[in-house]
Protein backbone atom coordinates (compact mmCIF):
# COMPACT_ATOMS: atom_id res chain seq x y z
CA UNK A 1 0.00 0.00 0.00
CA UNK A 2 1.10 3.95 -0.64
CA UNK A 3 1.43 6.28 1.65
CA UNK A 4 0.49 9.51 0.40
CA UNK A 5 3.61 11.74 0.34
CA UNK A 6 1.56 15.07 0.80
CA UNK A 7 2.80 16.98 3.99
CA UNK A 8 1.14 19.89 5.76
CA UNK A 9 3.09 22.35 8.16
CA UNK A 10 -0.66 23.04 9.75
CA UNK A 11 -0.79 19.39 10.49
CA UNK A 12 -3.65 17.20 11.74
CA UNK A 13 -5.83 18.21 8.22
CA UNK A 14 -6.03 14.66 7.55
CA UNK A 15 -7.36 13.19 11.13
CA UNK A 16 -8.01 9.61 11.99
CA UNK A 17 -11.65 8.76 12.07
CA UNK A 18 -12.99 7.34 15.65
CA UNK A 19 -13.17 3.64 14.22
CA UNK A 20 -9.32 4.01 13.58
CA UNK A 21 -8.68 5.13 16.84
CA UNK A 22 -10.09 2.89 18.58
CA UNK A 23 -8.76 0.06 15.91
CA UNK A 24 -5.52 1.12 16.84
CA UNK A 25 -5.95 1.76 21.11
CA UNK A 26 -7.63 -1.95 21.72
CA UNK A 27 -5.02 -3.97 19.55
CA UNK A 28 -2.31 -1.84 20.98
CA UNK A 29 -3.51 -2.72 24.57
CA UNK A 30 -4.10 -5.90 24.07
CA UNK A 31 -0.91 -6.56 21.57
CA UNK A 32 1.00 -5.42 24.94
CA UNK A 33 -0.54 -6.77 27.38
CA UNK A 34 -0.48 -10.37 25.67
CA UNK A 35 3.08 -9.99 25.04
CA UNK A 36 4.07 -9.13 29.03
CA UNK A 37 2.01 -12.40 29.68
CA UNK A 38 3.67 -14.20 27.40
CA UNK A 39 7.55 -13.33 28.36
CA UNK A 40 5.84 -13.83 32.24
CA UNK A 41 4.80 -17.59 31.48
CA UNK A 42 7.23 -18.60 28.83
CA UNK A 43 9.79 -17.32 31.77
CA UNK A 44 9.15 -16.41 35.09
CA UNK A 45 5.52 -18.48 35.88
CA UNK A 46 6.25 -21.05 38.36
CA UNK A 47 6.13 -24.53 37.01
CA UNK A 48 3.38 -27.46 37.76
CA UNK A 49 -0.46 -27.24 36.79
CA UNK A 50 -1.51 -23.87 36.69
CA UNK A 51 0.98 -23.23 33.73
CA UNK A 52 -1.03 -25.25 31.26
CA UNK A 53 -3.97 -22.82 32.34
CA UNK A 54 -1.78 -19.60 31.93
CA UNK A 55 -0.58 -20.85 28.19
CA UNK A 56 -4.38 -22.21 27.84
CA UNK A 57 -5.67 -18.41 28.18
CA UNK A 58 -2.79 -16.84 26.22
CA UNK A 59 -3.36 -19.13 23.24
CA UNK A 60 -7.24 -18.22 23.68
CA UNK A 61 -6.63 -14.67 23.81
CA UNK A 62 -3.94 -14.66 21.40
CA UNK A 63 -6.35 -16.22 19.31
CA UNK A 64 -9.05 -13.66 19.24
CA UNK A 65 -6.43 -11.28 18.68
CA UNK A 66 -6.09 -12.37 15.49
CA UNK A 67 -10.13 -11.74 14.68
CA UNK A 68 -9.65 -8.57 15.75
CA UNK A 69 -6.25 -7.64 14.01
CA UNK A 70 -7.20 -8.94 10.83
CA UNK A 71 -10.18 -7.02 10.53
CA UNK A 72 -8.10 -3.98 12.15
CA UNK A 73 -5.54 -3.98 9.51
CA UNK A 74 -8.64 -4.41 6.43
CA UNK A 75 -9.81 -1.58 7.71
CA UNK A 76 -6.68 -0.13 7.48
CA UNK A 77 -5.54 -1.19 4.26
CA UNK A 78 -8.89 -0.11 2.91
CA UNK A 79 -8.76 3.71 4.02
CA UNK A 80 -5.01 3.90 3.23
CA UNK A 81 -2.69 5.08 5.82
CA UNK A 82 -2.49 8.69 6.12
CA UNK A 83 0.22 11.33 5.49
CA UNK A 84 1.84 12.52 8.38
CA UNK A 85 1.09 14.84 10.42
CA UNK A 86 3.60 17.67 9.42
CA UNK A 87 6.40 17.74 7.38
CA UNK A 88 9.60 15.84 8.78
CA UNK A 89 12.62 14.53 7.08
CA UNK A 90 12.10 11.75 4.36
CA UNK A 91 14.06 9.50 6.79
CA UNK A 92 11.87 9.95 9.68
CA UNK A 93 8.91 9.10 7.60
CA UNK A 94 10.30 6.20 5.84
CA UNK A 95 11.34 4.97 9.67
CA UNK A 96 8.09 5.43 10.70
CA UNK A 97 6.14 3.54 7.83
CA UNK A 98 9.07 0.64 8.57
CA UNK A 99 8.64 0.58 11.57
CA UNK A 100 4.33 0.67 11.16
CA UNK A 101 4.62 -2.39 8.66
CA UNK A 102 6.68 -4.24 11.87
CA UNK A 103 3.92 -3.75 14.05
CA UNK A 104 1.26 -4.59 11.71
CA UNK A 105 3.57 -8.17 10.75
CA UNK A 106 3.18 -8.80 14.19
CA UNK A 107 -0.42 -8.36 14.75
CA UNK A 108 -0.44 -11.09 12.47
CA UNK A 109 2.46 -13.37 12.78
CA UNK A 110 2.83 -13.42 17.01
CA UNK A 111 -0.65 -15.27 16.48
CA UNK A 112 -0.31 -17.50 13.52
CA UNK A 113 3.34 -18.90 14.66
CA UNK A 114 1.46 -19.71 17.74
CA UNK A 115 -1.61 -21.60 16.44
CA UNK A 116 1.04 -23.34 13.54
CA UNK A 117 2.65 -24.17 16.32
CA UNK A 118 0.57 -25.94 18.63
CA UNK A 119 -1.07 -27.70 15.56
CA UNK A 120 2.15 -29.57 14.84
CA UNK A 121 2.79 -29.77 18.45
CA UNK A 122 -0.46 -31.77 18.72
CA UNK A 123 -2.28 -29.78 20.76
CA UNK A 124 -5.21 -28.52 20.49
CA UNK A 125 -6.59 -24.71 20.83
CA UNK A 126 -9.68 -23.87 22.87
CA UNK A 127 -11.11 -20.36 22.45
CA UNK A 128 -13.09 -20.20 25.99
CA UNK A 129 -15.90 -22.55 24.57
CA UNK A 130 -16.23 -20.60 21.48
CA UNK A 131 -14.73 -22.98 19.20
CA UNK A 132 -11.53 -25.15 19.00
CA UNK A 133 -8.72 -25.40 16.76
CA UNK A 134 -7.54 -28.81 16.84
CA UNK A 135 -4.39 -30.72 17.21
CA UNK A 136 -2.52 -31.68 14.10
CA UNK A 137 -0.13 -34.16 13.37
CA UNK A 138 3.15 -34.14 16.08
CA UNK A 139 5.58 -32.62 13.50
CA UNK A 140 8.81 -31.67 15.64
CA UNK A 141 10.74 -29.78 13.39
CA UNK A 142 7.67 -27.72 12.38
CA UNK A 143 6.43 -27.57 15.84
CA UNK A 144 10.19 -26.15 17.04
CA UNK A 145 10.56 -23.80 13.68
CA UNK A 146 6.85 -22.07 14.57
CA UNK A 147 7.92 -21.24 18.26
CA UNK A 148 11.19 -20.12 17.26
CA UNK A 149 9.84 -17.38 14.61
CA UNK A 150 7.02 -16.62 17.58
CA UNK A 151 10.14 -16.09 19.85
CA UNK A 152 11.89 -13.96 17.18
CA UNK A 153 8.87 -11.88 16.08
CA UNK A 154 8.32 -11.09 19.89
CA UNK A 155 11.31 -9.57 19.44
CA UNK A 156 11.08 -7.91 16.87
CA UNK A 157 7.72 -6.23 18.02
CA UNK A 158 9.66 -4.99 21.21
CA UNK A 159 11.40 -3.12 19.36
CA UNK A 160 9.85 -1.88 17.11
CA UNK A 161 6.82 -0.89 19.57
CA UNK A 162 9.95 0.71 21.88
CA UNK A 163 11.12 3.03 18.66
CA UNK A 164 7.42 3.63 17.82
CA UNK A 165 6.63 5.14 21.67
CA UNK A 166 9.95 6.75 21.75
CA UNK A 167 8.97 8.76 18.43
CA UNK A 168 5.36 9.27 19.78
CA UNK A 169 6.99 11.16 22.55
CA UNK A 170 9.30 12.68 20.79
CA UNK A 171 6.58 14.33 18.74
CA UNK A 172 4.50 15.47 21.72
CA UNK A 173 7.07 16.40 23.96
CA UNK A 174 9.96 17.41 21.78
CA UNK A 175 8.22 18.42 18.41
CA UNK A 176 5.34 20.19 19.96
CA UNK A 177 3.37 18.95 17.40
CA UNK A 178 -0.13 17.22 16.72
CA UNK A 179 1.15 13.45 15.80
CA UNK A 180 -0.50 11.54 18.72
CA UNK A 181 -3.15 14.23 19.79
CA UNK A 182 -4.79 13.04 16.28
CA UNK A 183 -4.56 9.37 17.15
CA UNK A 184 -5.95 10.36 20.50
CA UNK A 185 -8.65 12.50 19.00
CA UNK A 186 -8.00 15.60 20.43
CA UNK A 187 -5.71 17.64 17.16
C1 LIG B 1 1.58 3.07 24.00
C2 LIG B 1 1.91 2.77 22.84
C3 LIG B 1 1.58 3.47 21.54
C4 LIG B 1 1.55 4.80 21.22
C5 LIG B 1 1.82 6.00 22.13
C6 LIG B 1 1.20 4.88 19.81
C7 LIG B 1 1.04 6.05 19.10
C8 LIG B 1 0.76 6.13 17.76
C9 LIG B 1 0.58 7.36 17.03
C10 LIG B 1 0.70 8.75 17.61
C11 LIG B 1 0.33 7.03 15.74
C12 LIG B 1 0.06 8.01 14.58
C13 LIG B 1 1.28 8.14 13.70
C14 LIG B 1 0.99 9.00 12.51
O1 LIG B 1 -0.13 9.43 12.30
O2 LIG B 1 1.95 9.26 11.73
C15 LIG B 1 0.34 5.60 15.64
C16 LIG B 1 0.12 4.88 14.47
C17 LIG B 1 0.20 3.53 14.38
N1 LIG B 1 0.39 2.64 15.42
FE1 LIG B 1 0.71 3.13 17.36
N2 LIG B 1 1.05 3.61 19.32
C18 LIG B 1 1.26 2.72 20.34
C19 LIG B 1 1.20 1.36 20.27
C20 LIG B 1 1.02 0.64 19.11
C21 LIG B 1 1.02 -0.80 19.03
C22 LIG B 1 1.23 -1.76 20.21
C23 LIG B 1 0.82 -1.13 17.72
C24 LIG B 1 0.73 -2.48 17.06
C25 LIG B 1 0.35 -3.54 17.65
C26 LIG B 1 0.69 0.11 16.98
C27 LIG B 1 0.49 0.20 15.60
C28 LIG B 1 0.38 1.36 14.90
C29 LIG B 1 0.19 1.42 13.46
C30 LIG B 1 0.14 0.23 12.51
C31 LIG B 1 0.06 2.79 13.13
C32 LIG B 1 -0.16 3.37 11.72
C33 LIG B 1 -1.56 3.90 11.60
C34 LIG B 1 -2.61 2.83 11.81
O3 LIG B 1 -2.67 1.89 11.03
O4 LIG B 1 -3.34 2.92 12.79
N3 LIG B 1 0.82 1.17 17.85
N4 LIG B 1 0.60 5.06 16.87
C1 LIG C 1 -1.03 -11.63 19.50
C2 LIG C 1 -0.68 -12.85 19.74
C3 LIG C 1 0.47 -13.32 20.60
C4 LIG C 1 1.52 -12.65 21.16
C5 LIG C 1 1.86 -11.18 21.06
C6 LIG C 1 2.31 -13.65 21.88
C7 LIG C 1 3.47 -13.39 22.59
C8 LIG C 1 4.25 -14.32 23.19
C9 LIG C 1 5.49 -14.04 23.90
C10 LIG C 1 6.09 -12.66 24.07
C11 LIG C 1 5.97 -15.22 24.35
C12 LIG C 1 7.27 -15.44 25.14
C13 LIG C 1 8.37 -15.77 24.15
C14 LIG C 1 9.69 -16.08 24.78
O1 LIG C 1 9.91 -15.89 25.98
O2 LIG C 1 10.55 -16.52 24.01
C15 LIG C 1 5.06 -16.26 23.95
C16 LIG C 1 5.23 -17.61 24.21
C17 LIG C 1 4.37 -18.59 23.78
N1 LIG C 1 3.21 -18.41 23.07
FE1 LIG C 1 2.47 -16.65 22.41
N2 LIG C 1 1.71 -14.88 21.72
C18 LIG C 1 0.59 -14.72 20.97
C19 LIG C 1 -0.30 -15.70 20.58
C20 LIG C 1 -0.13 -17.05 20.81
C21 LIG C 1 -0.99 -18.10 20.31
C22 LIG C 1 -2.26 -17.85 19.46
C23 LIG C 1 -0.47 -19.27 20.73
C24 LIG C 1 -0.95 -20.68 20.48
C25 LIG C 1 -2.09 -21.00 19.93
C26 LIG C 1 0.71 -18.98 21.51
C27 LIG C 1 1.52 -19.92 22.13
C28 LIG C 1 2.67 -19.65 22.83
C29 LIG C 1 3.51 -20.66 23.44
C30 LIG C 1 3.25 -22.18 23.43
C31 LIG C 1 4.58 -20.00 24.02
C32 LIG C 1 5.78 -20.63 24.76
C33 LIG C 1 6.79 -20.92 23.69
C34 LIG C 1 8.12 -21.28 24.22
O3 LIG C 1 8.37 -21.10 25.42
O4 LIG C 1 8.94 -21.71 23.39
N3 LIG C 1 0.89 -17.61 21.54
N4 LIG C 1 4.01 -15.69 23.24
Amino acid sequence: MRQSQSHSLAGARDNYDLLSRLNHWLIAFAMIAITIFGFYIANFAPRGPQLGQLFGIHKAVGVLILGFGVWRIGYRLLQGFKAEAVEMPSWQAKLSHVIHWVLIAAIVIMPLSGIIGSYFGGRAVEVFGLFTIPAGPEVKGLNNAAYALHGAMAWAFVIALGLHFAGALKHHLLDRDTTLLRMLGRA
